[in-house]
């Protein structure tokens, strides 16, 4: 009788079970949820080196799918040994963005990390050459912007829905005390609104938008006396998106798991 009743009680569970997957309750996954039954896709801009490669080597640790993009995939061979899919793309480039939209299409990504970018060094506003303070714009602020639109099609269809940009402390501009570097500080404040813009506008289809700052980190652009090891950096990163919420669109985080003022 009582082998009856848990084969009973086991059935009522299965069924349950099969109609929330069929609801898609299982959407309600978090990231770091390592019981979802298919592993969730991460796409990695600037994945050859630095923050990047690093990102894609402790997603693909963690068991997710990495699609890693390099702007020469022939010379990334770091992230190519990870086994992971590595994509040709350059973030300024409105053709190669549209060339890996379409090798994309179809394919469902849960989280896009819009990491690539660059670091001119200027100090005073008279050491600016307008080129390069263009170039840091079309890099840091509009190649994420053209990146996300070309796959919200494969976002839409992911189960997470979250979609996560590197910014930095000298993007905000509520820090800023020091002034210093001009173009990159624009270009991380403009990132930072085009974040909060995209949540107010993607919140109710269920995304989660977020700007994160790695701290000073061991790479080559925050050089060899930064403070923090990729490793360390990546590790705290990924365990705020891990922990993200919904309600958490349209916020900005430290590495360190505390929340950052605009
Ligand atoms: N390191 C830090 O202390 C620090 C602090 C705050 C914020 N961040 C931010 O973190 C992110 C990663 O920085 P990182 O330290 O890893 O820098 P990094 O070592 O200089 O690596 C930069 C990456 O971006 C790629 N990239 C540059 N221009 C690109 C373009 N037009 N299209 C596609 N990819 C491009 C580079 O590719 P190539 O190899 O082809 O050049 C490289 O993969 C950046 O957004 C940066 O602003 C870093």
């Amino acid at each position: 009788m009582q082998f009856k009743s848990m084969t009973y009680a086991h059935r009522v569970l299965t069924l349950v079970a099969a109609i929330a997957v069929s609801l898609g309750l299982q959407s309600e996954a978090r990231a770091g949820d390592s019981t979802a039954t298919e592993p969730h896709t991460v796409l990695i801009t600037g994945a050859n080196r630095g923050l990047g490669l690093e990102f894609a080597r402790q997603y693909k640790e963690a068991g997710w799918q990495v699609i890693g993009t390099a702007r020469n995939p022939d010379t990334a061979q770091e992230l190519a040994a990870l086994d992971v899919r590595v994509v040709q793309l350059d973030v300024a480039d409105q053709a190669s963005v549209d060339r890996m939209a379409a090798e994309l299409a179809g394919r469902p990504i849960d989280l896009l990390i819009n990491n690539a970018g660059i670091f001119p060094r200027v100090g005073k506003i008279d050491e600016i050459d307008f080129d390069d303070y263009s170039r840091t714009l079309a890099v840091n602020t509009i190649g994420p912007v053209r990146v996300t639109r070309a796959l919200l099609p494969n976002l839409r269809e992911g189960k997470l829905k979250m979609i996560a940009g590197l910014s930095s402390n000298l993007g905000s501009i509520a820090e800023n005390e020091r002034g210093n570097f001009y173009g990159y500080r624009e270009s991380k404040a403009a990132l930072n609104m085009f974040t909060k813009t995209l949540a107010a506008e993607l919140g109710s289809e269920g995304f989660i938008c977020v700007v994160l700052t790695p701290g000073w980190v061991q790479t080559d652009m925050g050089g060899p006396n930064a403070t923090l090891t990729p490793a360390e950096s990546i590790a705290g990163m990924k365990a705020v998106l891990d922990r993200l919420t919904p309600a958490d669109n349209g916020t900005f985080w430290s590495y360190n798991g505390s929340q950052m003022p605009w």
